[in-house]
């Protein structure tokens, strides 16, 4: 496909319709290592990322017989898998309905076929959607059955709102005027080669959707300089809109994205893997929610930007819990940090660091492929060859869609076991 000369404003530009078409055509193999440009997601589908949720959840009173939680894009699933296995944790597994979403239904399809959830069980402690945020109404089960999405509990959305296109102004002389796009060249999924110009435009024209939220970026508008770009993320804010109308009065709507000082302030999106991941405007979803009269809290940490909403003012209990799980302590970022530390003692005669490390790295995460791996290595270290093989095995058997360098270090061990083997025979 080449387009050229062609003019879009941002949120109508191909780029949406490309990277959706990716996300499509590459199914889960977008979060596979095997790619050299895989879509990264250690930090958010990780075990104590997904546990600290579950602790908020617990503080949450129940309204219905079961907590009713929906995740939203779920990708290769990962997030959703640890999430039971921490509600099993804190004894709550019973209590949970947990729907697994996604808008590519050959996602929601790879997951049901790798058998991710095969501890769990199917329509009891989850259930598969196929669900587009930009048309919520259409959602529907695995047998492409219209699903009516009501009680919530809870709603996830991990690496999600970002992917939702969003229109682009800036401010000039006090008028707010909006980016449009020029297509210079376009063949695959070259997305960077797109150039952004401004037109010279002096009217705000608000289309159709955009129009309702208007007076939301007009609400943000004052705070921004001259010249500096305000981006819109009106699909987002009617996303959650609609996703409000089916939370239940204690439930919340918990958004977890890239830190926007991770953007150049010069680019308006990123690309990874070629799918586009536009900025979220955090000050326009808290001037949404604000306006609603709703409740919000932002955390903000070098990994994730984090957003949690609810209707009305959370119990005492549940702002403690925050408090202890995105302030006091972070298990999301100490993940994050542990798995950089692993990566330090090379040697076999560092096992006793190691190991030390290992249990710090146990106490917030016994049950992920990182968990198993880094115990399989400790074990090779210490020459319990027995051992350290039925850690790679179950590594291995749990890596669903090769998210994590198991294969790498088993070849030290099939090494290691090769050279004993010869010693043996000499
Ligand atoms: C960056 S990935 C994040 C996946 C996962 N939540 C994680 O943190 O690893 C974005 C996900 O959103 C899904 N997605 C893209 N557009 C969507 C839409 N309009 N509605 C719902 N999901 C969408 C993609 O298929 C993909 O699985």
């Amino acid at each position: 496909m080449t387009l050229s000369g062609e003019i879009y404003s941002f949120e109508e530009a191909p780029l949406y319709q490309k990277s959706a078409e990716t996300y499509i055509e590459t199914g889960i193999d977008i979060f596979d290592l095997k790619n050299k440009e895989a879509i990264p997601n250690v930090s958010t589908s990780s075990y104590p990322h997904a546990h600290s949720i579950v602790k908020l959840l617990k503080r949450v009173k129940r309204s219905d017989k079961k907590y009713r939680i929906l995740e939203c894009g779920a990708g290769n699933g990962i997030f959703a898998r640890h999430f039971l296995f921490a509600c099993k944790k804190e004894g709550l597994l019973d209590k949970v309905e947990y729907l697994i979403s996604d808008f590519n239904f050959r996602i929601v399809k790879d997951l049901r076929s790798r058998n991710l959830y095969q501890e769990f069980k199917e329509n009891v402690h989850f259930k598969y959607l196929q669900l587009d945020l930009l048309k919520i109404e259409e959602c529907c089960d695995i047998k492409s059955k219209p699903y009516e999405l009501e009680n919530l509990d809870l709603v996830i959305m991990n690496y999600c709102l970002h992917t939702l296109p969003c229109s682009i102004y800036k401010k000039s002389s006090g008028q707010l005027e909006k980016l449009y796009i020029e297509f210079l060249e376009h063949s695959d999924r070259q997305v960077q080669v797109l150039k952004e110009f401004w037109m010279e435009e002096k009217k705000v024209r608000f289309e159709a959707k955009e129009k309702k939220y208007r007076d939301f970026i007009h609400s943000i508008a004052d705070s921004y300089k001259d010249e500096q770009k305000i981006h819109f993320n009106f699909n987002a804010l009617e996303s959650l809109d609609q996703l409000f109308e089916k939370l239940n009065p204690n439930g919340f709507i918990y958004i977890s994205d890239i830190p926007t000082m991770d953007f150049d302030s010069k680019i308006s999106y990123r690309a990874f893997a070629g799918a586009i991941a536009y900025i979220i405007n955090s000050q326009l979803i808290s001037n949404f929610i604000e306006h609603k009269n709703y409740w919000d809290y932002i955390h903000n940490d070098f990994i994730l930007y984090k957003h949690i909403l609810s209707k009305s003012e959370p119990s005492f209990q549940f702002k403690k819990a925050l408090k202890e799980n995105f302030e006091l302590n972070n298990p999301c970022v100490l993940f994050c940090e542990m798995i950089s530390a692993m990566k330090i003692f090379v040697s076999d005669q560092s096992h006793r660091a190691y190991k030390a490390l290992l249990n710090e790295f146990i106490s917030i995460d016994d049950v992920s492929v990182y968990s198993k791996l880094y115990q399989a290595i400790y074990y090779m270290k210490i020459k319990n060859f027995k051992k350290s093989k039925e850690f790679f095995d179950q590594a291995e058997k749990e890596n669903f869609f090769n998210t994590c360098p198991v294969h790498q270090h088993r070849k030290k061990l099939d090494l290691y076991i090769e050279r004993e083997q010869l010693l043996k025979n000499l």
